[in-house]
C-alpha cells in the first residue's frame, strides 16, 4: 500500500524486492516452411541420389521437445523421391533427392503436398512441391525388327526396291 506521511501526503519510503520469473514455453508454434510452394525443373537423367535445387526450410519456433515435428511428403509417385531429415528439432534445411531413376517419356510431371506435424493433431505446416522432368535426347533410334531376311530373284535390276524398314 502507499505509505503516508503524518499530514497525509504520499511519504517517498520505497520498498524494493527481487522476484525470478521463469516463462515456460507453452507449445504455441506450428511447424512452418519458408514458402508455400516449391517448384523445380530437373533433368530426367538426373541420378539416383540427386539432390534437387529445392531450397526448403521447416522450422518451429517452440523450444526444445516442443519443438519437434515430422516432415511427410505426400502424392502419386512420392516414393519417386526420398526427402530427409525427416525428423526435425527446431530448424532444417529440408533436401529431396532422387530415388529411382527417372523417364520423361513415362513420367514428365510430379506434383506433392509437403506436410510438417507434431504430436499435437492441429499443429500441421504445408506447402505444395512441383518437380518437372526436362526431357533429354535419350532414345537411340531402333529398327522394328532385327533381322529382315529378303529372297530376290537373280534378274533382280538396279533400282528394284528390295526392302522397306522403319
Ligand atoms: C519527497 O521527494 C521530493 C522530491 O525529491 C521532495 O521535494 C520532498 O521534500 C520529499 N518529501 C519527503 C517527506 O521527504
Ligand atoms: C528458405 O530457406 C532456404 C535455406 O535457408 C533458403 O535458401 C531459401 O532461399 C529460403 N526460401 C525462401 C522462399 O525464402
Ligand atoms: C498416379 O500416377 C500413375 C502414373 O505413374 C497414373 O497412372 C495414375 O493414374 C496416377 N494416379 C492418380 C490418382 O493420379
Ligand atoms: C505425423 O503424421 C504421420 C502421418 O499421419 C504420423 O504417422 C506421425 O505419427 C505424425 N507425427 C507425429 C510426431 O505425430
Ligand atoms: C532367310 O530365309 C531363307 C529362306 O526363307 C532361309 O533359308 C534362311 O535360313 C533365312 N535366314 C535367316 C538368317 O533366318
Ligand atoms: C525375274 O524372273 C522371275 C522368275 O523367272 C519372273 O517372274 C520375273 O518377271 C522376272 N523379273 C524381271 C524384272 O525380269
Amino acid at each position: 500500500g502507499l505509505e503516508l506521511n503524518e499530514d497525509g501526503t504520499p511519504s517517498n519510503a520505497s520498498v524494493t524486492t527481487r522476484f525470478n520469473i521463469l516463462v515456460i514455453d507453452l507449445n504455441d508454434n506450428v511447424p512452418e516452411f519458408n514458402s508455400s510452394e516449391y517448384v523445380v525443373s530437373i533433368t530426367e537423367l538426373a541420378q539416383v541420389g540427386f539432390a534437387l535445387p529445392l531450397f526448403i526450410q521447416a522450422q518451429d519456433k517452440d523450444e526444445g521437445t516442443n519443438s519437434m515435428f515430422e516432415i511427410n511428403l505426400v502424392g502419386n509417385n512420392s516414393n519417386h523421391f526420398i526427402i530427409s531429415p525427416t525428423s526435425v528439432q527446431g530448424k532444417a534445411d529440408i533436401r529431396v533427392r532422387v530415388a529411382v531413376p527417372l523417364d520423361f517419356e513415362v513420367l514428365s510431371h510430379y506434383e506433392f503436398s509437403l506436410f510438417a506435424n507434431e504430436t499435437a493433431s492441429d499443429h500441421v505446416g504445408f506447402a505444395t512441391v512441383r518437380i518437372d522432368l526436362i526431357n533429354e535426347n535419350d532414345n537411340r533410334p531402333i529398327f522394328s525388327q532385327l533381322l529382315y531376311n529378303v529372297s530376290l530373284f537373280e534378274n533382280a535390276t538396279v533400282g528394284m526396291t528390295v526392302l522397306s524398314v522403319s
